[in-house]
């Protein structure tokens, strides 16, 4: 029996759970479901990650204190997870004294390793709200270009990047003022001191393929750059025992939070913390979303290491999820709340086609409305539910037939599958998990259909034939049910009552059920409703700041150029200076260092290739850019950069964030064609 600690990423408390969130929180239940099924000793461990500085706004906005603000969140957020089925061993707070405790002992091993430095570091400091500003709370006009009203760490503009400090004429979005520089001590993690074993541990398997070789970069040229860890006061978290004033940043006691909630499910359950966190027979897997990778490949796992926690068996990433093949969004209605959600919809639909989508790669998912009905409807009302209705009813009073019938083979390919379907439970692979069980569910329909119970049943003299049949069909039914009771442990629960027995084990499938009675069949599932669709999406529709004009109304705000106004008058010459190039990106990378740039390869055509550093990954994938036509200043001069060479830039519109418009040149256009 394996021992297992698994972990979903720990949601902020400052927020609501919605679907995005649930791909992860369904993934990682499904999976700790199925590995209960399999008789692992498995416990599933979260928390609510409740420091910094963006918890403390929301409370001020509230007029609430930060406790009160994490206790109301916290209450919501294990009711959203609870009416989805997520059932974790235990959800606990990064603000609990257990997650203290650790959070000393890390620190006290760092500090004995001789990891930790002190620099000082200049930032920008809110007198009204008595504040240092973290980057995304000043806004400002770009050192480098003087674009009007940038945000704190990166030009939406010219791609330039920067510190808040370096930005001319800095605001504070929290009260509108005008912010000092204050100086303040910091304190930094050389998680360079641990290069060898991180280049090693981050190339042994335990991550994806995918994100393993993005990894690799890193380790190439450069030191890994120290990791700020401290942050001075007023900050809600823990104070640092010795550098009084100085608080952890919340993303140095957030990890430790799985550690903390494991304490916390320890002192209930009677069980030894070292027993989970520092033995060679537990197993510890880590579920993510690809934008936190950095945090747990690379400084969570230096942390444990120092102070002699066990490394993660394995980190499972995922994608981001998309609705109808865009972002989520609130003005579509498609950022959709899982308490909304669950006010029109089954929560098992989702659980159901999340796993139909859900890979081992590290994939963006798509959840399509069209396809999320006929998902629903055709597979599992059609092919699942349907074989216990249509059957169920006509043996209510004989129950199961005392040995099992002759039924070609059926039950014995169902039960040999069982072995490929947990594999691809095992590594992730929901969606082909599904697509075997589906596989099986049409094969049991046709025994049904040539059989057709509905009309021996006319027959007084057939009763026997009626009674196998329908047998058949309900072993059948129930060994679908026993494989997709990670998934759908509602419908588990509900066959269980019918058979009279729980559907717990994964073994269950390997036998045929006999010579029991059988209880009423009662309804198991609706075929998805596409109105209650349409409706949860027509509810969840907000306006955004700058709404979009509807079609044929183009009423376009004149704000830019009141903020922005028109430049100097320049002569066509002038124009014609700068050379603008039609270039199709041929590469896209992150730039680990820099979370707001991508790392482009432009081809002018030919082997003409540019380097170039663009501030667009707070709204572009670079998955999603690479073979696309953009244009670029082609004769800029190269500028050297924090971490290469910029050799032009690429044209954009838009303020920053996820507000950045690359622009595109019609179709037909080619790399390397002057534009003008
Ligand atoms: O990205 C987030 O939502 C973080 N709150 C995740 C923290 S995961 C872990 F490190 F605690
Ligand atoms: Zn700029």
């Amino acid at each position: 029996m394996r021992q297992i600690l698994v972990t979903s990423a720990l949601p902020y408390a400052n927020g609501h759970i919605h679907l995005g969130h649930l791909v992860e929180y369904l993934q990682t239940d499904i999976w700790v479901r199925f590995q209960k099924m399999m008789g692992n000793r498995c416990i599933y461990i979260c928390a609510d990650d409740t420091h910094g500085t963006a918890i403390s706004i929301s409370a001020q906005k509230q007029g609430i204190s930060e406790e009160e603000l994490i206790a109301e969140m916290s209450e919501a957020h294990q009711r959203d997870f609870a009416g989805f089925g997520i059932e974790f061993d235990n959800f606990g707070s990064t603000n609990s004294e257990e997650s203290r405790e650790v959070c000393h002992e890390i620190w006290a091993a760092l500090r004995k390793a001789d990891m930790v430095t002190e620099q000082e570091i200049e930032q920008l400091f809110d007198i009204e709200k008595g504040v240092f500003l973290a980057d995304r709370f000043v806004r400002g006009t770009c050192p480098k270009c003087e674009s009007k009203d940038q945000p704190g760490d990166n030009c939406g503009s010219c791609g330039e990047t920067y510190t808040p400090v370096d930005l001319i004429d800095p605001i504070s979005t929290l009260s509108g003022t005008t912010p000092e520089i204050r100086s303040a001590k910091h304190l930094f993690v050389q998680i360079e001191k641990l290069h060898d074993f991180l280049a090693d541990w981050t190339q042994s398997g335990t991550l994806p393929p995918e994100s393993a070789n993005y990894l690799k970069n890193f380790f190439l040229n450069e030191p890994l750059r120290d990791w700020d860890i401290s942050r001075p006061g007023p900050y809600f978290g823990f104070e640092i025992p010795d550098s009084p004033g100085n608080y952890w940043y919340v993303w140095y006691d957030a990890p430790i939070g799985y550690i903390g909630s494991t304490a916390q499910w320890c002192a209930a359950n009677g069980e030894e913390l070292d027993d989970w966190w520092k033995s060679d027979k537990t197993e510890i897997h880590h579920f993510i979303g690809k934008d936190i990778q950095y945090f747990h490949t690379l400084f969570w796992p230096a942390m444990l290491k120092t102070a002699g926690f066990n490394l993660p068996t394995k980190v499972h990433i995922h994608g981001f999820l998309n609705v109808g093949g865009e972002k989520m969004s609130k003005s579509r209605g498609t950022f959709i709340q899982a308490a909304k959600y669950l006010e029109h919809l089954n929560p098992s639909y989702l659980r159901y086609y999340y796993a139909t989508r859900l890979s081992s790669k590290v994939e963006d998912l798509d959840l399509n409305p069209e396809e999320f009905v006929t998902k629903i409807n055709s597979d599992l009302v059609g092919k699942v539910v349907n074989l216990a209705s249509r059957t169920a009813k006509f043996i209510q009073d004989v129950g199961l037939s005392e040995t099992y019938p002759d039924d070609g083979g059926l039950f014995e390919t169902f039960a040999a599958r069982g072995e490929a379907i947990a594999e691809h439970y095992e590594a992730g692979d929901y969606s082909k998990a599904m697509r075997t069980i589906m596989e099986l569910a049409d094969q049991a329909n046709p025994f049904v259909e040539s059989n057709a119970p509905w009309e021996l049943r006319k027959d007084a003299d057939k009763a026997q034939q009626l009674q196998d049949v329908c047998t058949v069909a309900l072993n059948l039914f129930r060994t679908l049910v026993i494989y997709l009771a990670p998934v759908l442990p509602d419908i588990a629960r509900k066959a269980g009552e019918l058979f009279g027995e729980e559907l717990t084990s994964w073994d269950q499938a390997q036998k045929p059920l006999t010579g029991v009675k059988i209880a009423k069949f009662q309804h198991m599932m609706q075929r998805v409703d596409p109105k209650r669709i349409g409706a949860m999406i027509e509810e969840s529709k907000e306006e955004e700041e700058t709404p979009e004009a509807p079609a044929g109304s183009w009423d376009d705000t004149g704000a830019h150029l009141e903020k922005d106004p028109i430049a100097e008058e320049i002569t066509i010459d002038d124009f014609f200076k700068t050379d603008l190039r039609v270039a199709r990106i041929v590469e896209a990378k992150e730039v680990p260092e820099a979370r707001k740039l991508v790392q482009l390869t432009l081809s002018l055509g030919g082997d003409e290739r540019r380097n170039v550093f663009a501030g667009i990954k707070s709204a572009y994938e670079p998955e999603d850019l690479v073979g696309r036509l953009v244009v670029m200043v082609a004769n800029l001069a190269p500028r050297k950069m924090k971490f290469g060479v910029s050799e032009g830039m690429i044209i954009a519109s838009g303020p920053g964030g996820k507000d950045i418009f690359l622009l595109s040149p019609d179709e037909g256009a080619e790399p390397g064609q002057r534009v003008g």
